[in-house]
């Protein structure tokens, strides 16, 4: 069976996919306090995220990733990431990964791990509990550390998201970074992102630029740029006095569009070609009109002919926010 290759010869090797819409965790750049999430008629069945996902290593999807919403709130999602697993197995998958908030972390380690689950990447904007509790509205900071060392234990490396916010962890900087060293976890800083109602957090002006994270970081630390080139939105660096490797993800770039390898699939079963536009293509109406996966098949290859060459956020526009009206919870990130 032929790959899916875009309209700019991009190969799409890269599927992330949104299993839930739901959070334990109200994060206030993320989610409303009171957010209406879809009901469960709405989102896909274990056994429609599975076959979408198989349909996709079919046309040669190499890397998974399982996003949110918060994936381990998803009842059942262990069965899900087993049979993908399998995939694993046969040589046809060749990285499972997730993306979570870390709060179910403790629960799942080991058999994530027994899964074939080797990396994951953790939110994680803070260590002081109090704070924790304020950005993420429900969570606990000990539930998460508890998590993240669970992880560890079971043999599986811990990339920290920390999304960096002006007036909130800012005088964090050296001491989260001091922190992952010393646990030896992977490091990368996120720009937030004008997505769904944040607009409200630009507005309080949380926006903290990697420029400026960038210059904290050289007054103290010797600076390499690194060219390694991942497919993804991070550049990353080097510093040299303790070795370690920072990621910075400035979502409003475009350097990465022309290598970008990925798409996304939300818990409703829509194909999002890019993070940044509006287009989708509906996958659960061919998933569930018939058993055979033609249709399904055919949609997604119609859906990739037509992926954007990147996306329009940008600043010098009057308007920044808005133009993606999507929750991050909802496209998985
Ligand atoms: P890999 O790309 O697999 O290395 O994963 P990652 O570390 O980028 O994934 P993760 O789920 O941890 O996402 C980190 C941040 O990158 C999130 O804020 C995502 O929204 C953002 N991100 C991931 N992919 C893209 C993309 O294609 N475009 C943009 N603009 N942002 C992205
Ligand atoms: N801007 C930037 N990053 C965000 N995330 C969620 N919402 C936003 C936003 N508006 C981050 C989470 C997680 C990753 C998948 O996306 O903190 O680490
Ligand atoms: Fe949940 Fe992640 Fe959104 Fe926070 S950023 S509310 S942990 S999905």
């Amino acid at each position: 069976m032929s790959q899916l290759i875009d309209p700019f010869l991009r190969p799409i090797t890269y599927l992330r996919l949104s299993v839930t819409d739901r959070c334990d965790f109200r994060c206030t750049y993320c989610m409303t306090e009171h957010m209406q999430f879809l009901p469960k008629a709405e989102l896909l069945t274990l056994e429609e995220l599975h076959r979408i996902s198989s349909a996709f290593i079919r046309l040669g999807v190499k890397k998974l990733r399982i996003t949110g919403g918060e994936p381990l709130v998803r009842k059942g999602i262990m069965t899900y990431v087993r049979a993908m697993s399998r995939h694993l197995l046969s040589g046809a998958l060749q990285e499972l990964t997730m993306t979570t908030n870390g709060s179910q972390l403790a629960k799942h380690a080991a058999e994530l791990a027994d899964c074939g689950i080797k990396r994951i990447n953790v939110s994680l904007d803070t260590l002081d509990a109090a704070k924790f509790t304020q950005i993420t509205r429900l969570g606990r900071l000990d539930q998460v550390l508890d998590g993240i060392r669970a992880a560890k234990a079971a043999g599986i490396r811990v990339k920290i998201n920390t999304v960096a916010l002006k007036g909130f962890n800012e005088t964090e900087l050296f001491s989260l970074l001091q922190w992952c060293a010393a646990e030896d976890h992977d490091l990368t800083f996120i720009e937030v992102m004008p997505m769904g109602d944040m607009e409200e957090t630009y507005r309080i002006g949380q926006f903290w630029s990697m420029e400026d994270l960038r210059t904290r970081l050289a007054e103290r630390f010797t600076i390499t740029d690194l060219a390694e080139k991942t497919g993804g939105p991070a550049r990353y660096l080097r510093l040299e006095e303790t070795g370690q490797k920072i990621g910075l993800i400035t979502p409003l770039t475009h350097n990465f569009c022309e290598s970008c390898n990925r798409v996304r699939v939300t818990c409703t079963g829509e194909l999002y070609m890019c993070l940044g536009q509006e287009d989708m293509a509906d996958l659960r109406a061919p998933l569930r009109a018939s058993a055979s996966d033609a249709g399904l098949d055919a949609a997604i290859r119609a859906a990739i002919s037509r992926k954007p060459k990147g996306h329009d956020f940008d600043y010098s526009r009057a308007k920044v926010a808005g133009q993606v009206s999507r929750h991050m919870s909802h496209t998985g990130g």
